[in-house]
């Protein structure tokens, strides 16, 4: 992503994640105007049974999502926002091949779901469970090994963790840009 395309950004309203409303389709209908939409949150899971609507749940292997990526990647474009994909997965391999795929698709940003309560997640220390403070080295793995496989800049959607005396800290989405070595709050 270009310094423009932060510049862009800058102040613009943004189509959060919708999960079980967030396709192309509905992106393309709801973002008119948007400087960004987020498609997803899609969860990669070979679970046969995810407590989660079921067209948004893929089993691992770009061959079950490429093809629906880049149809709706194309339908989301078509509000004229720049569109991002939002996932969250069990083992780290299944987000960085989605978020893979989704660049080959053309989405202009790659995002990372630290947002999500899910048992099947926090369970495995994982998605929100990861901004715990004692986490952060867990975190900054995540974010590198993502950061590292995409060439488009990434999100961490999160809504912040809690210090020792339950204060809400550092919430809202954070940008990661390749090679910088730093993130970017949007
Ligand atoms: C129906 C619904 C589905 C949502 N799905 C997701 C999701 O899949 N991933 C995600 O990160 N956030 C999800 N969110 C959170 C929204 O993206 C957004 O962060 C939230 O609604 C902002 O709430 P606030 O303005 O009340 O803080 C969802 C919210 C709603 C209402």
């Amino acid at each position: 992503m270009t310094r423009e395309c932060l510049e862009d950004l800058r102040n613009g309203v943004v189509l959060a994640e919708l999960g079980g409303y967030g396709d192309g389709s509905y992106c393309a209908r709801h973002g008119a105007g948007a400087a960004m939409v987020v498609m997803g949150t899609y969860i990669v899971d070979p679970g046969d049974h995810v407590p989660y609507p079921e067209r948004f749940v893929f089993k691992p292997s770009r061959a079950h999502y490429l093809e629906y990526l880049r149809g709706h990647v194309a339908a989301a474009g078509k509000s004229g926002a720049k569109v991002a994909v939002s996932v969250v997965s069990v083992e780290k391999r299944d987000t960085i091949e989605f978020l893979q795929a989704a660049e080959e698709a053309g989405a202009d940003c790659a995002s990372y779901c630290a947002h999500s309560t899910m048992a099947m997640f926090v369970h495995y220390g994982l998605s929100s469970a990861l901004l715990a403070i004692d986490r952060r080295q867990d975190l900054r793995d995540w974010a590198t090994s993502i950061v590292k496989s995409v060439s488009i800049s990434v999100l961490f959607k999160n809504g912040g963790s809690e210090d020792a005396g339950g204060r809400r800290r550092g919430g809202g989405p954070h940008l990661f840009r390749r090679g910088r070595g730093s993130c970017r709050r949007l």
